[in-house]
């Protein structure tokens, strides 16, 4: 006897099930299985929802079977749209091309550089003040806070020079909102720089505590010029000392305890910081 082709003999088969209705209408759950016979080149959900549909249409049975859970979730989840396909692909592309725009300008201005360093490395003062200013074993600096002991970098360059312990119990500083500072107050001392930085150095902790950490205003010219100054010395490398003495001329006797404020007499050698007076002078 020659064999029926299998693919004959279901055909035969769902032919029959017309007929044989029990099996078809009976249950709902055989029903999608049954159809999908009857379309076995079709493979996957969709091609089951698809015959299952097809099934009331020449069948009798009135009622469509319901679409199990997942083809209805599968049918109602939320796809992207065919025409945003390319959009989605290229997405990568601009991730990285929007990171290229976002790089810091590789020029870096050597007092900036420069001053932080010092305040990090050669003077060591984060390891008491922190790495921003915000205080520790000695008194915070950033804030306006440094700037409001000191209206004037030069009585600050005195007191980091001096170091606190060489005067103990006085007071210094511009009057606080929190009071006026007295040297030794913390219970600790603050360290003298004289010995250990040279004057560039000096002004270079002072220009980072003020202009970086403080937020001081560095807009006005005589500011510019000293930062300009600041500059020109890094470039020769200036190694002068600190002159404890000198400074000590140039200084505030209200802010700074043993200053004499008389200023510089010498043209080439001005006091160091901004020179605000010297417009007015040149004006008047
Ligand atoms: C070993 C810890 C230590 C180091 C390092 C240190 N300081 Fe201080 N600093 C202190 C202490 C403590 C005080 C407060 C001392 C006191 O009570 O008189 C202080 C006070 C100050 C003040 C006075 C602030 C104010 O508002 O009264 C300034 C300015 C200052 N330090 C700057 C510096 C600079 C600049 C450096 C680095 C060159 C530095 N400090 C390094 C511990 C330190």
């Amino acid at each position: 006897m020659t064999e029926i082709p299998e693919h004959l003999l279901k055909r035969s088969r769902a032919a029959k099930g017309k007929g044989d209705a029990p099996a078809a209408s009976d249950s709902t759950a055989v029903t999608p299985t049954a159809a999908a016979e009857s379309a076995p080149a079709a493979a996957g959900p969709p091609a089951i929802a698809a015959a299952a549909a097809a099934v009331p249409a020449d069948s009798p049975a009135p009622q469509a079977p319901p679409e199990p859970a997942y083809i209805v979730a599968a049918n109602n989840r939320k796809k992207i749209p065919l025409w945003a396909l390319p959009l989605v692909a290229a997405l990568p592309i601009w991730a990285i091309a929007f990171a290229g725009t976002m790089q810091q300008p590789e020029v870096e201005d050597p007092l900036f550089t420069g001053a932080e360093e010092v305040y990090l490395v050669e003077g060591g003062c984060s390891g008491c003040h922190g790495g921003a200013g915000g205080g520790g074993v000695g008194y915070k600096l950033s804030d306006g806070s440094v700037t409001e002991t000191f209206p004037e970098p030069i009585d600050q360059m005195v007191h980091v020079a001096r170091g606190s312990s060489a005067i103990q119990g006085e007071s210094y500083g511009a009057e606080r909102a929190d009071g006026t500072r007295e040297s030794g107050a913390t219970g600790n001392n603050m360290p003298a720089f004289e010995e250990t930085l040279t004057l560039l150095q000096l002004e270079l902790a002072i220009f980072h505590e003020r202009a970086v950490l403080s937020g001081e205003d560095t807009s006005s010219p005589g500011y510019q010029e000293w930062m300009e100054h600041l500059r020109e010395l890094e470039e020769e490398g200036n190694e002068d000392p600190i002159d404890l003495e000198f400074l000590l001329k140039c200084a505030n006797p209200e802010f700074t305890p043993g200053a004499t404020g008389e200023g510089s007499d010498d043209e080439d050698h001005p006091c160091p910081g901004p020179h605000e007076e010297s417009e007015e002078v040149a004006a008047g």
